[in-house]
């Protein structure tokens, strides 16, 4: 005769003395520990414990500290280094690194990606002039977490073209962030943002993706810009990656300049760009560098 005394039900009282119900605690988080496992196992994603949330959540905020201070710096006659002079310090200052510099030989400390530059743009001589649009991508570690977001902002006063082109750019990462929950997957989001980009008329870019985020500048999952419903990876809480979907305003097609790092449009056309981090949460998303899209 089998011993059923020995199987916890669902419903008893936790064996660990929490009070609770056993499903509600041990048995759960059982579940929890081996879905990491399977992650990892299946996928190398690392889904991030509650410490790890928090530490990625302090680089965010110093992140965003940062971007607000570049925004009130930018106008016609700005420097790019400028910009790299001021990430680098305010990074340093607050006991964090600028995760960019000397990343597989990048020579700067923070991206800065203007007009037809789809991303990669190494701050340097050029100014900033009336007209042109600039993304700004920011990076830092701080305690070994990392936080990864950008913005593209207008220098002066914009074109139409410009306008167009950082509105839909906003609004693709603000749908694709929108898709994120428990049990939505990897091709929603991709799906969401290109359905709504190409239906503006514009372009999605394929060579540069968003990536799991925060131990490491560069893990996995790959997040494609574009895709099928229901397709890839489902999402589940403690995945944390950024969308950073470049939008171009002509066709998608790029090439990388002589430098091997910054990226332009091949027909010369705007390129704007958003990124934020997010993490699944059990009820939806919660992005660690938020700002209004
Ligand atoms: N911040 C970029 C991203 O969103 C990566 C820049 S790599 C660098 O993934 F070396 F150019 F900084
Ligand atoms: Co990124
Ligand atoms: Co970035």
């Amino acid at each position: 005769m089998k011993n059923k005394s020995l199987k916890i039900g669902r419903n008893e009282d936790c064996p660990c003395g929490s009070g609770k119900k056993f499903k509600n605690c041990c048995r759960n988080r059982k579940a929890e520990v081996s879905i990491r496992d399977e992650y990892k196992k299946r996928y190398d994603i690392i889904i991030k414990t509650p410490e790890q949330i928090a530490g990625i959540k302090r680089a965010g905020e110093l992140l965003m500290s940062i971007m607000d201070e570049v925004e009130t710096m930018i106008r016609p006659g700005l420097k790019t280094d400028d910009i790299n002079t001021f990430v680098h310090d305010a990074t340093v200052k607050a006991g964090a690194v600028p995760a960019p510099l000397n990343y597989r030989g990048f020579p700067k400390s923070v991206c800065v990606s203007i007009n037809e530059v789809i991303c990669h743009g190494i701050p340097g001589e050029r100014v900033l002039e009336d007209g042109d649009i600039v993304n700004v991508d920011i990076t830092p570690i701080l305690d070994g977490y990392y936080a990864d977001a950008s913005r593209t902002f207008f220098v002066g006063t914009p074109s139409p073209e410009a306008k167009k082109i950082v509105s839909v750019a906003a609004e693709s990462l603000r749908l694709g962030i929108e898709t994120v929950r428990p049990g939505a997957t990897l091709g929603d989001i991709g799906h969401a943002i290109q359905s709504y980009a190409e239906g503006q008329g514009c372009s999605v870019v394929r060579e540069f993706v968003g990536h799991g985020v925060g131990v490491d500048f560069h893990e996995q999952p790959q997040i494609l810009h574009f895709g099928r419903p229901g397709k890839g990876v489902a999402l589940v809480p403690g995945m944390v990656f950024t969308i950073e979907p470049m939008i171009n305003l002509g066709k998608k097609e790029l090439h990388v300049l002589e430098d091997r790092w910054t990226a332009v449009t091949n027909d010369g056309s705007l390129s704007a760009q958003f990124e934020q981090t997010i993490l699944v949460t059990e009820e939806g998303y919660e992005s660690l560098t938020p700002y209004v899209l």
